[in-house]
């Protein structure tokens, strides 16, 4: 049902994204894939749907519930790797870790240390690789909204991942929506990093065109046997622009709603709340510069280029502002995908973040 308002799993329920899912088909015979794409542009879907369609053993790693803490510790991702292991691996297999140093077993699930006796990255991912050899699988490892891994303190997880990278049998899917702080955490472009100059595959997931936004409400609404009038699409597809999950989430409340009207005004409502929210996680950490986040976006809210922002920050607080120091904000906001520089111009990365900030 292509208005049911969780990620798809199912490959009936996924729409258009042929393109994408055959770049990741091609991306999981490699290290390493990357998925990028602003917030519920679909990427859980995709990466969910591949793993109902591909042959490996999957790992399934969501970050998301760590967006609104400042950082994430050592026994958080191990406790997330323990989870994943214990739900996708059957019993047979979790026997390769017996005997290894900080891991015990409850019954037939593994228990990982953290503390004193700590199990390392490196040692999970050896023995991961070891089933892929014995069963000839691939396994492949999908860390969901992986920017937040740059919140880890006390250890540094590029270089378990470029050893596995370089002598493993493991995969690894980094999906994000903010997207420069995933680069920011994979640093593949810093030469004093881990993973400099290794290859990978890049997939971006865009928002659907005007077109193919239309398309998907008259075959969402076919599937209940609806008619809406075209003019009340366009008028959905104008107002919330081509992001499938907010295209999703007016489908449903119209569903129930009956009405064009409560529909769109329900899901604007949402989406702005939802905005807000993430732009308040945004400024965790960032405090002291949180009313000219504020200022910029409101100033960007229409596009405008860098000097024209600056300008108007400049006359609201009634001081100069260092040139870097304003870029640097600036740049903050674009690697967090709620602006995005179109040659000279910066603006709202969609429309539904462009109506949150006026
Ligand atoms: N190609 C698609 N076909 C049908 N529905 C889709 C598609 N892409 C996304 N959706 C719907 O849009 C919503 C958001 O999708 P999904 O959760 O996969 O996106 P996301 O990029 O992972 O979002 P988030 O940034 O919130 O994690 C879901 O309700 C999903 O069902
Ligand atoms: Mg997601």
């Amino acid at each position: 049902m292509l208005f049911n308002p969780k990620p798809k799993e199912d490959p009936k329920d996924l729409f258009d994204r042929e393109k994408e899912i055959e770049k990741l088909r091609f991306g999981i015979n490699y290290p390493m894939t990357l998925l990028l794409g602003i917030r519920r542009s679909g990427k859980s879907s995709l990466v969910k749907v591949l793993m109902k369609e591909e042959k490996g053993i999957w790992l399934y790693l969501d970050l998301r519930k760590f967006e609104s803490s400042a950082y994430i510790s050592y026994k958080d991702i191990i406790q997330e790797l323990e989870k994943s292991i214990n739900t996708s691996l059957p019993e047979r297999l979790k026997k390769v870790f017996a005997g290894v140093k900080g891991v015990n077993f409850v019954g037939v699930n593994v228990i990982f240390n953290w503390g004193k006796e700590r199990i390392k990255l490196a040692q999970i991912l050896d023995k991961l690789s070891e089933i892929a050899e014995k069963e000839g699988e691939r396994i492949i490892i999908i860390f969901d909204e992986s920017q937040e891994l740059r919140k880890l303190k006390g250890v540094n997880l590029l270089y378990p991942i470029a050893y596995a990278f370089d002598n493993l049998k493991v995969r690894f899917i980094f999906t994000g929506s903010e997207i420069g702080m995933v680069y920011d955490f994979l640093k593949l472009d810093k030469p004093d990093s881990p993973l400099y100059g290794r290859a990978y595959t890049e997939v971006n997931v865009p928002p659907f065109s005007k077109e193919t936004s239309l398309e998907f409400l008259r075959k969402g609404f076919e599937e209940f046997k609806i008619k809406v009038e075209e003019r009340e699409l366009e008028d959905a597809v104008n107002t919330l622009g081509g992001i499938p999950g907010w295209l999703t989430y007016y489908g449903f409340n119209y569903i129930q709603e009956k009405d064009h009207e409560k529909a769109l005004n329900k899901t604007v409502e949402t989406a702005i709340s939802l905005i807000k929210k993430e732009f308040n996680n945004f400024l965790k950490g960032r405090e002291g510069a949180k009313e000219r986040y504020k200022t910029i976006m409101t100033v960007y809210k229409n596009g405008c280029k860098w000097k024209e922002a600056k300008i108007a920050l400049e006359a609201k607080e009634g001081v100069r502002i260092d040139d870097k120091r304003f870029t640097q904000l600036l740049n903050n906001l674009v690697k967090a995908s709620f602006l995005i520089k179109e040659g000279e111009i910066y603006k709202p990365t969609d429309v539904l973040i462009e109506k949150a900030f006026s």
